[in-house]
């Protein structure tokens, strides 16, 4: 089922780490596909840091009616400077399907249009459905970097 999309961009500060934490836990299929360890608290907390001390990265909380759904990291001018780079949307599990991650791109599409040419997605591992996904939002997909990693763009002009 459809549900009401507009969502709010929230940027993630250091008390957000649980928030975060909290969107990792309800999302166990994702961290399964991609064959990792359940994140803990503290590994939350370091990423976040990590984060913060690069300006060119957006960390977001995606709100919804002030209900966190989501989280969107991307990277500005990367990898060149007219381009910006998503590294990761999650959406919660149980959310999912409901047109939640296109809305969010395309509110990023709007915010990034007129500053950014090229908008890319960085899938790793063997997560087809992400393909999919970006497939239907409008990416292409432009090139595999080793078996792990794929490339999808879209031009923002
Ligand atoms: N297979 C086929 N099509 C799909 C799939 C799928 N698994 N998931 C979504 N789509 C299609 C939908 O049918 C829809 O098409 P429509 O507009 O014609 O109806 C379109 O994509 C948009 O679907 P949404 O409902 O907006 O997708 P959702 O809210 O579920 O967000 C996302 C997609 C972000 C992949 C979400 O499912 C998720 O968080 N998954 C787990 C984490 C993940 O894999 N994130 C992507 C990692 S790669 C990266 O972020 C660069």
């Amino acid at each position: 089922m459809k549900v009401s999309t507009r969502l709010d961009f929230s940027p993630v500060t250091s008390d957000s780490a649980a928030i975060v934490h909290e969107l990792y836990l309800n999302c166990p299929t994702y961290i399964s596909l991609i064959g990792g360890d359940m994140p803990t608290l503290n590994d939350i907390r370091r990423e976040l840091d990590t984060l913060r001390h690069d300006t060119r990265r957006q960390a977001l909380l995606l709100m919804q009616e002030n209900r966190p759904v989501g989280f969107l990291d991307y990277k500005v001018a990367y990898p060149d400077l007219h381009s910006a780079t998503i590294s990761l949307l999650l959406i919660e599990e149980k959310l999912q399907g409901q047109g939640l991650g296109k809305a969010a791109v395309e509110q990023l599409e709007a915010q990034l249009s007129g500053r950014m040419e090229q908008l890319y997605a960085v899938v790793y591992g063997n997560n087809e459905q992400a393909k999919r996904f970006w497939e239907r939002v409008g990416f292409e997909h432009l090139r595999d970097s080793g078996p792990t990693l794929s490339w999808y763009m879209k031009s923002l002009k």
